[in-house]
This record gives structure tokens, C-alpha cells and sequence, in this order.
């Protein structure tokens, strides 16, 4: 199985990924009808993002868990959809990757996910 270690790597598991969330019963409608992503957008977004996470480059400015709150607003992001979210991005990852770094794409994003859970949650409470 092939390591993950370049920009093409994280644009075919970017990639990849999405094409099973706009197809997913439980989380696409976030994307589809609630978000309506401008994929021409937000698909650089997520390729510098992972770049930056994994490899430390530096290209994403942005703010990941901002993003979400206005989704949150209008449909609540639970967790069961950050479950969901988790098994789609694990199972893609090993998918076509494996090792260090592809463990990691998995462990950091888990981390990421307990985080931006507890926000939403905390966000729908106040
Ligand atoms: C239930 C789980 C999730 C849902 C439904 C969701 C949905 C979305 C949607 C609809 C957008 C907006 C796209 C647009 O701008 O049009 C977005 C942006 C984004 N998401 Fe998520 N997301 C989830 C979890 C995560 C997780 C776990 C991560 C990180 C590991 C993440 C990282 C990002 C980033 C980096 C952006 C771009 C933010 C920016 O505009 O700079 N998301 N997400």
C-alpha cells in the first residue's frame, strides 16, 4: 500500500472522499442542500488544509471550526454525523493509504472532530 507524502496524494483522498459524501444518506445533505458547497472552492480549501495539518505547509488560512457554526445553525451537526463524517474519511484513507502519515490523516482528524462535536454541541445550548 502506498505511503501518503504528496500534494497529489491529499488531492486523490480529498477527492475521494467527498465523491462518498455527496452520495451519503446520513451527512450529504449538509453539503448538497444545506451548505450548497461551490466544490471549484472548496475542494483547494480542503487540499491546503491537509497539507497543512499533515505536512506542515502553511497554505490554509482559514478558519475550520468557524466554518461550521452557520451550518449548525440552520441543521444541527450531532454526533452521529461526525461519526459518520469519521467512518467515510477513515475508510477512504486506508483505502489508499497506509503508514505514518496516513495514520495520522486518521488520528488528527479524530481529534478535530471530538473538538468541532463539542463545539456545536455547546454552540446549540447557549
Ligand atoms: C458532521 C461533520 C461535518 C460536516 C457535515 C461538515 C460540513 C462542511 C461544510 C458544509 C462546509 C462548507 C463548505 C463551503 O464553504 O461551502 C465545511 C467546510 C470545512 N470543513 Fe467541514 N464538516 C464536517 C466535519 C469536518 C471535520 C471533522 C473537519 C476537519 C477534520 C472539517 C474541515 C472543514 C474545513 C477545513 C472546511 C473549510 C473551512 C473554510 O472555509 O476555510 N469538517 N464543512
Amino acid at each position: 500500500m502506498k505511503k501518503l507524502e504528496s500534494r497529489e496524494d491529499i488531492e486523490l483522498l480529498v477527492n475521494s472522499f467527498y465523491g462518498k459524501v455527496i452520495k451519503d444518506e446520513e451527512i450529504g445533505l449538509f453539503f448538497n442542500e444545506i451548505a450548497r458547497v461551490d466544490w471549484a472552492k472548496h475542494l483547494p480549501k480542503m487540499y491546503a488544509f491537509w497539507e497543512s495539518v499533515l505536512f506542515g505547509q502553511m497554505s490554509y488560512k482559514g478558519n475550520p471550526m468557524g466554518a461550521h457554526f452557520p451550518i449548525n445553525e440552520i441543521r444541527a451537526m450531532e454526533q452521529k454525523h461526525f461519526d459518520r463524517w469519521l467512518k467515510l474519511w477513515t475508510a477512504t484513507v486506508e483505502e489508499h493509504f497506509a503508514g505514518e502519515d496516513a495514520d495520522q490523516a486518521i488520528y488528527k482528524a479524530e481529534n478535530i472532530a471530538k473538538l468541532m462535536a463539542f463545539k456545536m454541541d455547546l454552540a446549540r445550548r447557549l
